[in-house]
Order: structure tokens, then C-alpha cells, then sequence
């Protein structure tokens, strides 16, 4: 696999893009609560409930067979990164891998109490309110870690990681 090679499809990054957009509006744009923030909520459990269809079907990276997810492959990751011998992954690392998990069942958590919200047995309850807030909070600690390992791929693999959402691919850096 070259630095050049396509590791995300179209199909994936159109989907990444939607979702991104979707909890930045919620997160820090439309007023919290009213009509428009319910359906971009549920438009975001929806893209994640695509995506995820999309990890059983498509060909490359994006299927979740080629995830990384086994616990001896956090190991052998924890101990790369602990030796300072970092090991360059085709697709995403074990700790990227567990992080979008997180990302995508904290948009499912926050559509599902959103919704209960609105229910008659649940109407005003503070402690339903707490939780989508406790959620919504969770989830930005992820997007941090997220942008965070996006920084520290690039750094360490000399290549523009960040790229591979944009065009595809991941060109090295100057
Ligand atoms: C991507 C998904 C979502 C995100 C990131 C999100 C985020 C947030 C945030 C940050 C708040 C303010 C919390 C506070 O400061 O107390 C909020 C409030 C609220 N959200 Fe969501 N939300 C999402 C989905 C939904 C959905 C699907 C619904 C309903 C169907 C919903 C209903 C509400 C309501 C009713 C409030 C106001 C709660 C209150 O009165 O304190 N949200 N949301
Ligand atoms: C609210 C903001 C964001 C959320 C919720 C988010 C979420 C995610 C998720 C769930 C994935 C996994 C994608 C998949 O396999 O389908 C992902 C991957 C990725 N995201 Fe984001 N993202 C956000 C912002 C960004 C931004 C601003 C950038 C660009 C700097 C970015 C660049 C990437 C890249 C390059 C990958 C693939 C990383 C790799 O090669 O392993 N994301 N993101």
C-alpha cells in the first residue's frame, strides 16, 4: 500500500462529513432542544446507522472485518506506542478504532435520552437533561482524542493524515 492509494472511499468520507456536521450543529450552533436540534440529532443516528450497514458490505478500510479490534492488537499497539516504536496501520489504528465505536454509540445515546426527553413519563426530569449533557460532553472529550491522534499520526508517520477524510488519501509531508 502506497502513501497515495485510497484507504477511505467516497462513500465513507460523504458519510464522516455529514456526521461532523451534524454534531457540530447541535454541539455549538442551533439552540439546544428545539425542533431543528431534534432532527439533526436523529439525522446523525441515522448516517451512523448507514456507516455501520456500510461496515458490514463495503469492499477495503471502511468494512469493520479489516478493524483491528482484538485485544491482542491493543496490546501489541499500547506496547508499540509505550517503545516509542509506533507502527504506521493501513486503516485505523486499534485506539482510533475503540474511539469512533465511542463517537457513534454516544450519537446513539444522545438520540435515544433526546427522544425520552420528549416523552410524557420523562417530561422536565433534570436527571434525563444531566445525561444527554453528561453524553454530549463524553463526546467531545472523543472528538478531542480523535483530532488529537489525528495530529500525532501525521507527526510521527511524516504523512497528512488528515487527508485521508478530504481526498482519500494520506500524501507524506514535506
Ligand atoms: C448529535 C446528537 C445530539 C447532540 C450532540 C446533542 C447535544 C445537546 C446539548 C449539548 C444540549 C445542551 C445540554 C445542556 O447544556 O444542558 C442538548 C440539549 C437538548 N437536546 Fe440534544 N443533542 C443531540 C441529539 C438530540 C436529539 C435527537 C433530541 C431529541 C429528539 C435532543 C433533545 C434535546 C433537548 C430537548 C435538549 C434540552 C434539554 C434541556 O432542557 O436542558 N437532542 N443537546
Ligand atoms: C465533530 C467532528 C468529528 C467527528 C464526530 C468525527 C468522527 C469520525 C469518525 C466516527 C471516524 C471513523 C470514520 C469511519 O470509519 O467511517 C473518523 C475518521 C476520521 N476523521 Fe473524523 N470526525 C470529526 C472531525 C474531523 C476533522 C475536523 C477532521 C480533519 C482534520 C477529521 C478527520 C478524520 C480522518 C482523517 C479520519 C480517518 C483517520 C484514519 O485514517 O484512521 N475528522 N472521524
Amino acid at each position: 500500500m502506497t502513501s497515495q492509494s485510497i484507504v477511505w472511499d467516497k462513500f465513507t468520507r460523504f458519510v464522516h462529513w455529514t456526521i461532523a456536521t451534524c454534531v457540530v450543529l447541535n454541539l455549538y450552533i442551533v439552540e439546544e432542544g428545539d425542533p431543528p436540534h431534534e432532527w439533526i440529532g436523529y439525522a446523525a443516528v441515522a448516517f451512523v446507522f448507514i456507516r455501520s450497514i456500510w461496515g458490514i458490505f463495503a469492499n477495503g478500510h471502511a468494512n469493520f472485518r479489516q478493524w483491528p479490534l482484538t485485544f491482542s492488537e491493543l496490546q501489541t499497539f499500547v506496547k508499540n506506542e509505550i517503545q516509542r516504536k509506533p507502527k504506521p496501520y493501513p486503516g485505523h489504528n486499534p485506539a482510533a478504532s475503540y474511539t469512533y465505536i465511542a463517537i457513534w454509540s454516544l450519537i446513539a445515546a444522545l438520540a435515544i435520552s433526546g427522544f425520552m426527553m420528549g416523552l410524557d413519563a420523562f417530561w422536565g426530569e433534570e436527571w434525563l437533561e444531566n445525561v444527554h449533557n453528561a453524553f454530549s460532553i463524553i463526546l467531545q472529550i472523543c472528538i478531542l482524542a480523535h483530532l488529537l491522534g489525528i495530529a500525532v499520526d501525521s507527526y510521527h508517520f511524516k504523512r497528512k493524515t488528515w487527508m485521508g477524510m478530504i481526498t482519500g488519501t494520506r500524501p507524506p509531508r514535506a
